[in-house]
């Protein structure tokens, strides 16, 4: 069986948990594996300390129907991402349309908890928790303790978990007569074998065993990877440039092209590139030490039950995992760190106990330092290592490494066989370690790029394992995959466009433009003609990290009139001069461009830029309207429904 789909072949959820003698259900909806994480730890947790029998399951992979006569009438926790509109995750549409579907009392029998994972900087926040919490009930079913509803926005969702876990588990105990076995030990759902542990061994067969795990690499006759690519496969891509896009030495942005020509890969100007992320050296070769852990030893995993699947493909090595599948530089987790107080080490083991409960004191001393996994235990440790701390807890505790998104900053016309991303390095030095907090998949991308454009790059330090002994990301190729998006320009070409997008927020209107050079080109002068006006607003520091300067000349005497950026730089003077203010300045232009129906695209940050920026807009056409705020608010609702005001923030 592939990852992912369970292995009973039914998709009858009352008929899988009395075949596998199961008495606690819980169902999860993830789109990037974060709901997926969350559902495993709780299950984990009642298994651990009442010893119940729970099973874990995506809702993508069962039917509903008999959700009201699970044996023994358990109760199911959902754990339930979600994403864009208020939108359940890709996997989760068929709950949805069962939600429904529902009538009264259809799920009277039904008693279940929620936790929903969203994020406060978008709207409709925790919508899909939301909504089935709300079909759930309307159906009769009763829920046990409150909604959860973890904040990615304000990066609480931890704590927001905990928050939510430890009253509903409280609530169960008395539901279900719990009585917690105080000797709680590990115990894992997978059975390990370690084979041999010999350097570079070749009986590991297939490369994706040991280069990425967590996905099955297809090949077909002719020995090219073979589609579909997406969050289950890879397309594994040269990298065919790579440059600096910054001139200034202290801070990097990397502008790096994937060459999909002889894949199956496509993409429309617009879209998203998923790049699929590894750790570095340091952070492996630390990872390992804290626990004692040899990379190169080879492992297999069964699975106890049938319910469960495997975490990614075996045999596989310890190093493999950890290089590919574990994320192991986020922060550390309170719950993490509670997971781990029975293998602590007898001199600490009471302040460890001490710093799992206590929030505040967890807030100061762990999480103000920024620390990751390793820094802190060895901190905490002074310096020395964990023994003993079992390999299958860290495999089933830590959350999974997931591929980062990026805006697409080519354009399917003008570059139907390259993919272009522009990243800015993550890189902020941490006072308290000494070491830099760094950005896994933005660095990865400045190592290639130093590596590839230096003729002394063998003197570099390396911190990217590029080659790899079979060579697969040899010449620095990444797996990547593309999610499409609807941030596009308007069919009618003669509609005017106004983009903002500060940063590599950017990155998109890059694409834009490129499109409408390359339609230019191909269709001449009636189509420039014909095109509606295009302004950009771009927004950077200083002149140094200008992204694209001389690209924007180039464009601008292919567009002629028709394209025009307009350029905030925020550091040059004493006031902070942003995109929006540029906006302001320009209020009777822009009012003129949004009354000859203008379609307004917004990309880069949703903290705060995207709401200053949206607040701008709705001034102009308050006061170039003459209507009061909320009327003008009522207007931007509706071109955001009707796609003429489209966002792309993060
Ligand atoms: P700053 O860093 O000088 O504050 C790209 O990051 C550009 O966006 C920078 O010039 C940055 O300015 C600017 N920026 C920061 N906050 C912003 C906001 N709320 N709205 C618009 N631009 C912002």
């Amino acid at each position: 069986p592939s990852l992912g789909v369970n292995s009973n072949g039914t998709r009858d959820l009352a008929e899988v948990l009395k075949d596998n003698d199961k008495n606690y259900l819980v169902l999860y909806g993830s789109q990037t594996g974060t709901a997926e994480d969350y559902a495993k730890k709780f299950g984990k947790e009642l298994t651990a300390r009442f010893q119940l029998r729970v099973m874990v399951a995506d809702l993508e992979n069962y039917d509903f129907h008999s959700l009201n006569e699970l044996p023994d009438n358990m109760p199911v926790s959902f754990v339930i991402s979600t994403y864009g509109e208020g939108d359940f995750p890709d996997g989760s549409v068929n709950f949805e349309q069962y939600l429904n579907e529902l009538d009264p009392d259809m799920l009277d029998n039904l008693r279940f908890s929620i936790f929903g994972l969203g994020n406060t900087t978008y709207e409709f926040f925790n919508g899909a928790a939301r909504k089935a919490l709300d079909k759930l009930q309307d159906a009769g079913a009763r829920l046990i303790g409150t909604l959860g509803e973890g904040d990615d926005g304000a990066g609480t969702t931890d704590e927001d978990y905990l928050t939510w876990k430890e009253e509903t588990i409280e609530l169960l105990q008395n539901e279900l007569d719990l009585h917690e076995d105080e000797d709680k030990q590990f115990e894992s759902s997978f059975e390990y074998t370690a084979l041999i542990t010999i350097g570079n061994s070749t009986s590991l067969g297939e490369p994706s065993k040991q280069y990425l795990p967590n996905a099955t690499l297809q090949y077909n006759a002719e020995g090219e990877q073979s589609g579909p690519f997406d969050l289950s496969q890879p397309y594994v891509a040269p990298i065919t440039e790579t440059k600096e896009l910054f001139q200034s030495k202290d801070r990097n942005c990397i502008h790096t092209e994937f060459d999909i020509s002889r894949s199956e890969v496509t993409y429309q100007t617009g879209d998203h590139l998923a790049i699929w992320p590894s750790n570095s050296d340091e952070a492996v070769s630390q990872f390992l030490r804290v626990f004692e852990l040899d990379s190169e030893t080879i492992f297999d995993l069964k699975a106890k039950d049938s319910t469960m699947k495997l975490p990614f493909l075996c045999p596989t090595t310890i190093g493999a995992v950890v290089r590919h599948y574990l994320e192991i530089t986020g922060p550390i987790s309170r719950q993490t760190l509670g997971l781990l107080v029975s293998y602590a080490p007898e001199s600490i083991k009471e302040h460890i106990v001490t710093l799992s409960k206590d929030k505040s004191l967890f807030a100061t001393e762990i999480l103000a330092s920024k620390f990751n996994l390793a820094d802190a235990l060895l901190s905490l440790n002074h310096g020395e290592t964990w023994t003993g701390v079992p390999w299958l807890l860290l495999i089933e505790m830590l959350p999974k490494l997931s591929p980062r998104y990026y805006s697409i900053s080519s354009s399917s016309l003008s570059e139907p066989n390259t993919i272009h991303a522009t990243s800015i390095v993550e890189n902020t030095p941490n006072d308290i370690t000494g070491t830099n907090i760094t950005g896994v998949t933005t660095n990865l991308l400045r190592n290639i790029q130093v590596i590839k454009n230096h003729d002394d790059a063998a003197s570099l330090p390396v911190h990217y394992d590029l080659e790899g002994p079979r060579g697969l990301f040899a010449n620095g190729q990444l797996p990547i995959h593309v999610r499409h998006s609807t941030f596009r320009l308007p069919k009618d070409i003669s509609a005017p466009v106004i983009m903002i997008g500060p940063g590599t927020g950017v990155a998109p209107f890059r694409g834009f433009v490129r499109e409408r050079c390359a339609e230019v080109k191909r269709d001449g002068e009636e189509c420039l003609e014909k095109m509606g006006k295009m302004v950009l607003f771009y927004g950077s520091r200083d002149d140094d990290d200008y992204l694209y300067r001389n690209e924007w000349v180039e464009y601008a005497a292919t567009l002629d009139a028709k394209f025009e950026i307009d350029v905030a730089l925020s550091r040059v003077q004493e006031q902070k001069v942003y995109v929006q203010h540029r906006l302001a300045e320009r209020q009777e232009e822009v009012s003129k461009l949004l009354q000859n129906g203008a379609y307004v695209y917004v990309c880069g940050d949703a903290k705060r830029m995207a709401k200053d920026v949206q607040h701008a807009i709705v001034n102009i056409l308050s006061e170039s309207k003459g209507l009061t705020e909320p009327e003008a608010q009522e207007i931007v609702k509706a071109m955001k429904v009707a796609g003429k005001y489209q966002e792309d923030i993060w």
